[in-house]
């Protein structure tokens, strides 16, 4: 699952102490584990080996250029939503012509550099977006390729803010538009719409709404082939799984072995946008026990880690793992679960110091008796943490450290609170 494991009563990174390395740059901190990212990815790109796939690493999970640097030493390309993720990619010499670049609502701007720039696929989300790369294109004189991106109308049985493919979202078409679409702007000097991409939401810890799914594209293909339209690639999305509570996720293997046969002999590139399930299980976030205090029934513990560190317990009640850095042998954990109990350990919710009552972490875990000073480890937190870091409350933006074997680095400085005004003072 990860490289972030107890021994003798404390957590390690690989071949690190987790201890050493807040010795070094302090908390609230960011720890990734390059080996888990490299797992990770290996496993998907051997799954669906036979495909010879184009994987494109969800930037917008985890942007760190040191990380994207690593996954693109793995044979990965990338998805990126923005022109700051597309710079991401530019700085770390990744390949333009393997890059999908999608999100509903791409600015002139950005269709206008990516173009420039040799973009290998736009996901396109509407018939404006496509008469605008159109338009662009045109005056930059350059072609764009572009994927349609369809809404199979499959429910993938996650949080409500991250279904994205069913009819009722601002993402893509539905099957029967997409025909039309294809029948009015499919032919054009500059563009050429010749993919189809879904992405039905995410995390979807289950195959089956991926083989329902690529099946209403494949159907659609044939359909759009039928109808004279010349169909190369197929983008199945992202959103596989990633372990929170330990063992949820299926392997990539089990994606692939159903996914596969449904694309065998269809003369089409295969595309794939994994982001978490790469990401997630390779990041821990660390923060220190501020106070400990009591309210009305409840414990609290008051970390410096907080919401502006991880909002998604905050957006979608999503669950980590929350233990203690050093518990000491007898509260080594037995697993990663919600229901984990161990005698000695004590109702609390752990909580930071930003102003809000959503600013929480964990809720109503029993955890084992932490005093102040104690570090915290916040797991599976290399995915749609760091990135959707705030600096609300006027809190810097925390530091970030990549872990390689037996050596740790760090990848992102803290900031000072003069590079939070920086761009004030005008
Ligand atoms: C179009 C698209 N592709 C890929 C992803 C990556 O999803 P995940 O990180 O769950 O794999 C997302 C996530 O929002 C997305 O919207």
């Amino acid at each position: 699952m990860d490289h972030f494991q107890y021994n003798n009563g404390t957590l390690r990174c690989e071949g690190v102490a987790v201890s050493d390395i807040v010795a070094a740059h302090g908390t609230p901190l960011y720890i990734y584990s390059a080996r888990t990212f490299q797992d990770h990815f290996g496993r998907l790109r051997d799954a669906f080996a036979e495909l010879d796939p184009v994987i494109c690493y969800s930037v917008k999970s985890c942007h760190n250029l040191h990380i994207l640097r690593i996954l693109k030493g793995s044979g990965s390309s990338f998805d990126i939503v923005s022109g700051g993720e597309l710079s991401r990619v530019l700085e770390i010499g990744g390949d333009p012509s393997r890059v999908v670049f999608a999100g509903v609502g791409k600015t002139d701007d950005e269709i206008r550099r990516a173009i420039e720039v040799g973009i290998g696929w736009f996901n396109v989300e509407s018939e404006q977006e496509l008469m605008r790369i159109d338009r662009i294109a045109s005056e930059v004189k350059k072609p764009a390729t572009c994927a349609l991106r369809v809404n199979p109308d499959v429910d993938p049985k996650t949080h409500r803010y991250t279904t994205t493919g069913k009819k009722e979202t601002k993402f893509g078409v539905d099957v029967d538009r997409a025909r039309r679409v294809f029948a009015e702007f499919g032919t054009s000097d500059y563009v050429s719409l010749s993919a189809i991409h879904i992405h039905i939401g995410s995390p979807v810890n289950t195959i089956d709404p991926y083989v329902q799914s690529t099946t209403r594209a494949v159907e659609l293909i044939d359909a759009l082939r039928n109808d004279g339209h010349e169909i190369n690639a197929l983008n199945i999305g992202g959103g596989f799984g990633a372990h929170y509570e330990g063992d949820e996720a299926p392997p990539a293997k089990d994606y692939a072995e159903a996914v596969i046969p449904i694309l065998r002999d269809k003369s089409l590139r295969l595309l794939l946008e994994p982001g978490r399930s790469i990401s997630a299980n390779a990041g821990v976030l660390i923060g220190r026990t501020i106070f400990t205090k009591s309210g009305g029934d409840k414990q609290f513990l008051i970390t410096d880690a907080a919401m502006t560190e991880l909002i998604r317990p905050a957006l979608y009640e999503a669950y980590h793992f929350t233990w203690p850095v050093s518990p000491g042998e007898d509260f080594e954990p037995e697993n990663r679960r919600s229901d984990l109990s161990m005698a000695g350990c004590q109702l609390m919710d752990v909580v930071g110091p930003v102003c809000e009552s959503g600013d929480f972490l964990a809720k109503n875990r029993m955890l084992p008796p932490m005093e102040r000073g104690d570090l915290l480890a916040v797991f599976s937190a290399g995915a749609y943490a760091g990135v959707m870091g705030s600096r609300y409350n006027s809190r810097p933006l925390a530091a970030e450290v990549l872990v390689e074997g037996d050596t740790f680095r760090l990848i992102r400085r803290r900031e000072t609170y003069d590079d939070m005004v920086g761009c004030e003072r005008l």
